[in-house]
């Protein structure tokens, strides 16, 4: 018996028919060891071709496998006042991380960004950093600091990077609709604002970097054996340490250590056609109706942005086969989006024979009057094969990861919401890791937050690379 019959035969409050036309519309979600090899394989394939040295061939990737400069990892011998910036989604976070013989002491702020600084020419977005700068600076009593303090900028959003204080930007993402920035460097944007705002502030960017870098060397202050950062929340992306014999592109040199940390961008693998063999109507949906239509399309089968309504299209497709619901549909049902991944980390935090959660949900969604306690039954089950799939997938590509890292133990540090709330995300994907004997053992850690205190990390990296002249390019 298959997995998916197995799950059958434990539902034991469905009726046998509904059964078998549950189990024939979530068939097609079903992975087979032979699909999860596959997407493996893809994957290894992508990160071969986007490392060539040849320009024609990286182009034939979908992924980045943007170096990011970032050679050394910390060593414990570290002192110091170090910043961080954190920009990605709508707070944006300003960090001190005040370091001795490596502890390090860490402060933040949070600032809101508005829905008009996101829409409107991106000069505002970085003025507002400058000035959040500025104003962290006085609370801290740095703002006078006679030595410029060494600054990590964590920018999550693809990225050519140029060199480690460097980075071209590819695209706004998530809540970021500036017509303009596309093209420039972001530490050069940052650097204007600080002359039009704030001139006098004491500050050196030392580094740019996406927030999967922050959070591996976040993961990595953690957890010595950290070489891999995941983040898991409204989008999804990958960074890990890489030794330069794998990377034909590589140009530096190959000093010790012999390895720099490469940001995957895993989240548009697929965008070329690699992934159709697995895509379903319901990923081909999601991409449909969403914000960037055929980008991004890995990211559409897990992340937190879609999940919710990965499984609203699924459950509208046993509504309307009579599965559900007695097969009405009610308008908050049929709403896009509407049906969050919030929603289904509370139905999939319900245990055992408690149903309160995912009661609750379906009264948000006007559903509490037709929902039998089989339609319960089934909703719990739908959640939670979706996210069973879901974490398998992103658990498969960061298997080719630990494959690379290549070392017996490994610990992944992981940020984002997805990850951190959902009850079951992290079981699955061990679950995964462990069935495909790696040879590595392998653990998952939450580095919450990281990637404003990772990103002075990075800035302890780069000033060490400068002193010990290790050049990536
Ligand atoms: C962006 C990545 C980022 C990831 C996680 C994706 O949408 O393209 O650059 O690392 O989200 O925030």
């Amino acid at each position: 018996m298959d997995a998916l019959s197995n799950r059958m035969a434990r539902l034991s409050s469905v009726a046998d028919d509904k059964k078998l036309m549950l189990q024939e519309i979530l068939q097609p979600l079903y992975l087979s060891e032979e699909t999860i090899k596959r997407i493996m394989d893809t994957m290894e394939d992508q990160m071969r071709l986007a490392t060539s040295k040849d320009e024609a061939t990286r182009k034939k990737s979908d992924i980045l496998m943007a170096i990011t400069h970032v050679r050394c990892l910390l060593d414990g011998r570290e002192n110091g006042d170090f910043l961080g910036l954190d920009l990605g989604g709508t707070n944006f976070r300003v960090v001190h991380v005040n370091l001795k013989d490596g502890v390090a002491t860490t402060n933040t702020k949070y600032y809101s960004l508005t829905e008009e600084v996101l829409s409107g020419p991106c000069a505002g977005v970085f003025d507002f950093i400058a000035l959040s700068i500025e104003d962290f600076l006085k609370q801290e009593n740095l703002i006078s600091s006679e030595q410029k303090l060494p600054l990590g900028f964590t920018f999550s959003f693809p990225s050519t990077q140029i060199a480690l204080n460097s980075a071209i930007l590819l695209t706004w993402t998530k809540s970021f609709k500036c017509p303009d920035g596309v093209g420039q460097d972001s530490v050069k944007l940052l650097e204007e604002a600080i002359s039009r705002k704030s001139p006098n502030l004491p500050v050196d960017i030392v580094a740019v970097m996406s927030d999967t870098t922050s959070t591996l060397m976040a993961g990595n202050y953690l957890d010595k054996k950290c070489r891999i950062g995941v983040i898991l929340g409204t989008g999804s992306n990958a960074a890990f340490v890489e030794h330069l014999e794998n990377i034909e592109k590589y140009t530096g040199d190959f000093k010790e250590p012999k390895q720099v940390l490469v940001n995957v961008e895993w989240g548009c693998m697929g965008d070329g056609g690699c992934l159709d063999f697995y895509k379903t109507e319901f990923e081909k949906e999601v991409d449909q109706y969403s914000n960037h239509v055929n980008s991004f399309t890995f990211e559409k089968s897990f992340a937190g942005m879609y999940l919710g309504e990965f499984v609203r299209l699924v459950l509208v497709k046993l509504t309307k086969q009579g599965v559900l619901f007695n097969g009405q549909v009610t308008e908050e049902l049929a709403t896009r989006w509407k049906f969050t991944s919030g929603f289904v980390t509370e139905i999939d935090s319900d245990k055992g024979n408690d149903t309160a959660k995912t009661r609750q949900i379906l009264e948000k969604m006007k559903l509490e009057k037709l929902a039998t306690d089989e339609d319960v039954a089934i909703v719990r089950e739908v959640c939670d094969f979706v996210v069973q799939r879901a974490s398998y997938i992103v658990a498969a590509a960061l298997a080719v990861l630990i494959r690379h890292v290549n070392l017996p133990e490994v610990t992944v540090a992981i940020d984002g919401s997805l990850y951190e709330h959902h009850p079951k995300f992290h079981n699955y994907m061990m679950e995964l890791i462990s069935q495909l004997n790696l040879h590595t053992q392998v653990k998952l850690i939450l580095a919450k937050d990281g990637s404003g205190q990772g990103a002075a990390f990075a800035a302890v990296a780069g000033l060490r690379q400068k002193e010990e002249n290790i050049v990536s390019s």
